[in-house]
């Protein structure tokens, strides 16, 4: 029988990309899906003064995966409105966020093309996995006012032991897996672009945040000795300021990343920069037996309804859904024929082209 994959556009571009990662699932694999619709968004919160229906959320945890788009948060604070996708990662107990940062592959010449390489001009493969339940996210925060009457405002900062070592696990997993991956690869004469053996970076600030960093640091390192495959990877880490710094300098240098939250959703979106778009980043939130994919951007109000919108990032996370759903031919099949897309000039505005959503779309279909 059919899978069932739960689709939330949720605002803005989120109703524009969503659609078209669909239509690319059903080409990649016709008849495998059945696709059922849910609400939820600062628009339907705008209408019904709820931003995610427990509907949703029920409906949800009765699908096989998910697809989600994007939600517009107000930087101010709505009484009454909370971001649902913060919600739906605790109910789904989504507790990572794992983000895929690559240039494109080579062209049908075996050359790399203009997204094929970063701003330094090399390649790049890396992934970002970031811890998605717990960091400042916990959202205790309070305002008080001093003694002399002006506002001070305080955020309780969450790091456990269990979330960071499941975090530590999956990075260490997941290093070991895109290890055997590029063996395989090498073997059929496919280009890889990290030749080292599998590493894992741990992000922190222990120097300056010695008891929550310091626990998040010691917990991943002390993953590794857990179990025997984990042996052969190597562990280094970065402290997030040079971090940041060093994904712009050398970011080829970087295999498997692991952040707390906060940390992890600021240099996942400053990595995207590497490879030239936000709309190109995909990212799966996944659990023990879930997953839901999500591209990293947000709603884009600034070009939300113009049919601009690159969908590569959802249609990549369509490619990160479908190998956690065992599909995993069809999701290097997808994953490809992005590529294959990217090496040409039929591009969104945000990569120097002029094409729209449905062209690039198309395109990805018609390589398929
Ligand atoms: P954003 O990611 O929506 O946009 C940043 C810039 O990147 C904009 O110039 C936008 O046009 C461009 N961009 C993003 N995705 C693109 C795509 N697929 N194709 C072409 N260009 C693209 O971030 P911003 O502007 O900070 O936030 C806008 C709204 O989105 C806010 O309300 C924010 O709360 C929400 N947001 C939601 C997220 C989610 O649902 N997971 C994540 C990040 C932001
Ligand atoms: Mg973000």
């Amino acid at each position: 029988s059919p899978l069932r994959i739960a689709l939330v556009p949720g605002d803005g571009i989120g109703k524009e990309v969503i659609p078209a990662a669909q239509r690319v699932m059903e080409a990649v694999a016709p008849g495998k899906f059945t696709f059922v619709t849910l609400d939820a968004g600062f628009e339907l919160f705008k209408k019904t003064g709820v931003a995610l229906p427990e509907a949703t959320v029920e409906k949800m945890k009765e699908c096989d995966g998910a697809l989600f788009g994007a939600v517009s948060s107000p930087t101010h604070k709505v009484e009454g409105y909370s971001s649902p996708i913060v919600a739906l990662r605790k109910a789904l107990d989504l507790y990572a966020n794992v983000r895929p940062v690559y240039t494109a592959g080579p062209a049908k010449d075996g050359k790399l093309g203009k997204h094929g390489v970063t701003p330094l001009g090399k390649p790049i493969d890396m992934v970002i996995v970031r811890e998605n339940t717990e960091c400042l996210y916990v959202k205790r925060e309070r305002l008080f006012q001093d003694s002399a009457g002006e506002k001070i405002a305080y955020a309780d900062r969450q790091i456990s032991e269990r979330a960071s070592r499941r975090i530590g696990r999956l990075a260490f997993n997941l290093a070991v897996t895109r290890g055997r991956v590029r063996e395989e690869k090498k073997a059929t004469g496919a280009p890889i672009y990290w030749t080292s053996k599998p590493r894992v970076t741990i992000v922190h600030k222990s120097n300056v945040l010695s008891i929550t960093d310091g626990l998040f640091r010691e917990t991943v390192r002390a993953v590794q000795s857990e179990e025997r495959s984990f042996a052969d990877v190597d562990v280094n880490e970065q402290i997030v300021d040079s971090m940041v710094y060093r994904l712009f300098r050398d970011p080829e240098n970087f295999d498997v990343l692991v952040a707390p939250n906060l940390y992890g959703d600021i240099i996942s979106d400053g990595a995207a920069a590497l490879v030239g778009s936000l709309g190109l980043i995909p990212s799966a939130n996944v659990g023990d037996s879930f997953c839901m994919g999500e591209p990293v951007h947000g709603s884009a109000p600034d070009i939300e309804g113009k049919g601009i919108a690159n969908p590569i990032a959802s249609v990549r996370s369509a490619a990160l859904l479908l190998e956690h759903l065992g599909l995993v031919p069809e999701s290097v099949k997808l994953i490809s024929a992005v590529d294959a897309v990217l090496n040409t000039d039929l591009l969104t505005p945000d990569l120097g082209g002029k094409s729209t959503t449905k062209e690039v779309t198309d395109a990805i279909i018609k390589e398929l």
